[in-house]
């Protein structure tokens, strides 16, 4: 559950967030530190140097694509099971995605955030989202457990 702070500190940064631009950057940032999560986007094309990574156009929709999704996290804070329940069927029982990668996405996203809202990205910030991360996550995984 949530507190007042925790609900404010995340609305706040979302609220400044460009789900194209940081959704991109995510995604490329994950594809290019963890490669092996490459394998999921083989149709994507060109991922052979992060260079290629950061300029391919399908990355950067489906990044914008899974940032806008998160954000309905953002609108569900007290939801967030029933609101990927869908995406966690997608994900675990079609796509067999590793919960562990969606952790790693979460990680991700800080530093994403950290790096583009240096200033306001408090640690207390930080924690909410970092709690954040984590719901969502979970919540993802559902359907494996
Ligand atoms: C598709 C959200 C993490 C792999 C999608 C879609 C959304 C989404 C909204 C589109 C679903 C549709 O077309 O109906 C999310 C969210 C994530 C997350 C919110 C975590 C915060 C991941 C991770 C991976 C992954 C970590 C793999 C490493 C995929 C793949 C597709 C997909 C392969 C299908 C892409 C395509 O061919 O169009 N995701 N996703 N997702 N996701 Fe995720």
């Amino acid at each position: 559950h949530w507190s007042a702070e925790e609900k404010q500190l995340i609305a706040s940064v979302w609220s400044k967030v460009n789900v194209e631009e940081c959704g991109a950057e995510a995604l490329a940032r994950l594809l290019i530190v963890y490669p092996w999560t490459q394998r999921f986007f083989a149709s994507f094309g060109n991922l052979s140097s992060p260079t290629a990574i950061i300029g391919n156009p399908k990355v950067r929709a489906h990044g914008k694509k899974v940032l806008t999704s998160f954000g309905e996290a953002v609108k569900n804070l007290d939801n967030i099971k029933t609101t990927y329940a869908k995406l966690s069927e997608l994900h675990c029982e079609k796509l067999h995605v590793d919960p562990e990668n969606f952790r790693l996405l979460g990680d991700i996203l800080i530093i994403v955030l950290a790096s583009h809202f240096a200033r306001d990205f408090t640690p207390a910030c930080q924690f909410a989202w970092q709690k954040l991360v984590g719901v969502v996550a979970h919540a993802l995984a559902r359907k494996y457990h």
